[in-house]
């Protein structure tokens, strides 16, 4: 069984494909009626109670190239030049790397054990003078209880909270949708993603001046489309209204794909609790994550790698990708930026740095879920899951 499984339904595939054939037919491939389509859809898949920061209304949506770029015309569009953004040492490398594009310098704080993302505690441990903005991460689909006291921790301080929703279409917590809580929100809509659409990204906020910015970032910079007047160092960020019709139709899918992933994640939850030592990250009260990834603890020493290689070989079982495996201040390009780092303020404490980030990216494990994993294949893993466990219980 794959790690992954992209589901498109035959009669998704035959609307994209005859749409796809009118798009080429009228020649309208990019920033066209499909685009902005796809951006009514999202902002209102992803609408809900108390949206934005007050005064704002609901939420808009800007479509993108990828969820790297969503993130970096955010923080373009707030201001991180020469300023430090606080990211969570568990993410993937494009949050960082956002940061440091769009000219600002990452600190990687830790994360709460119990939701895998930025706490109170761990972002005011992170903050500088310097700080412009604060990334929450998503991971795996959950959205932290904490979410709104980072909020606040934010605003209090004149500081950008942005969430990196790159995992969580369609998550909530207390009602609340994912790209609700923060300045701005990223999503990506890469092949691996709950909806895709080869690739492509969407940044949601509820202000006007982002939503506006956003657009002249994504198309060169670009202060009228009709004209080469560039009012901003934008790129080539735009979506082609191929990908656009793509997401547009795998959208419809979002609240089916979720239903059945927590169907999934319910039956993992049961399975393992009869694995002693095997700790499931379970939903806090009130979150109801997409399950983009189902996250589950082994025990301190257990040999992960041995764990995935038995999975696979005997059982034919493929984990999905950890989130992530490597803390991003112990990766090579972010060297420099390692708490432990020579000259970092940190450094001099002597303390080992961000602790529960590395003990975690190091011992967690992704159970496969698919938006059309059917009963067998769920008990193929279960089975798989307890048998190989047994065996590690016994090394
Ligand atoms: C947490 C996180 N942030 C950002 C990204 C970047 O998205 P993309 O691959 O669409 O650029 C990804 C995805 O792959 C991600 O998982």
């Amino acid at each position: 069984m794959q790690a992954a499984r992209i589901v498109f339904p035959v009669a998704d595939r035959e609307e994209i494909a005859a749409t796809t054939a009118e798009i080429l037919r009228t020649g309208a491939l990019t920033l066209g009626p499909y685009t902005r389509q796809f951006e009514a859809a999202f902002a209102g898949a992803h609408s809900g109670p108390n949206h934005g920061a007050p005064g704002h209304g609901a939420p808009r949506a800007v479509a993108v190239s990828s969820g790297t770029a969503a993130l970096e015309i955010i923080l373009r569009c707030i201001g991180v030049a020469g300023r430090d953004v606080i990211v969570p040492a568990n993410t993937f490398f494009a949050t960082a790397e956002a940061a440091l594009r769009a000219g600002g310098r990452p600190v990687f704080a830790d994360i709460d054990a119990r939701t895998f993302a930025l706490s109170p505690q761990t972002v005011t441990a992170a903050l500088t003078p310097q700080t412009a903005a604060v990334v929450l991460v998503h991971i795996g689909g959950l959205i932290t209880p904490q979410a709104g006291e980072l909020r606040q921790i934010c605003a209090d301080r004149g500081i950008a909270l942005v969430e990196d929703a790159a995992h969580a279409h369609g998550s909530s917590y207390a009602g609340q949708p994912a790209g609700s809580f923060g300045t701005a929100a990223g999503f990506s809509f890469f092949p691996t993603k709950v909806i895709t659409c080869g690739e492509g990204g969407m940044i949601l906020t509820a202000s006007q001046d982002i939503e506006r910015d956003a657009r002249i970032y994504r198309d060169q910079g670009k202060g009228d489309v009709s004209a080469n007047h560039h009012v901003r160092h934008g790129y080539a960020w735009r979506m082609s209204e191929q990908a656009a019709v793509t997401g547009l139709v795998h959208l419809r899918r979002l609240d089916e794909f979720i239903r059945r992933r927590r169907e999934v994640a319910a039956r993992y939850d049961e399975v393992l609790a009869g694995l002693d030592g095997l700790q499931p990250l379970t939903e806090p009260e009130g979150c109801r994550g997409n399950y983009y990834k189902y996250i589950a603890i082994l025990p301190e020493g257990a040999d992960r790698a041995r764990f995935r290689r038995q999975l696979a070989e005997v059982y034919d079982v493929r984990l999905a990708g950890e989130v992530y495996d490597v803390p991003l201040h112990r990766q090579p390009v972010f060297a420099e930026f390692a708490p432990d780092a020579p000259g970092q303020p940190s450094a001099r404490s002597g303390r080992p740095p961000l602790p529960v980030a590395e003990d975690l990216c190091a011992r967690h494990i992704c159970l496969p879920v698919h938006s059309d994993m059917t009963a067998d294949e769920v008990d193929q893993v279960c089975a798989a899951v307890c048998a190989v466990y047994d065996t590690l219980a016994r090394v």
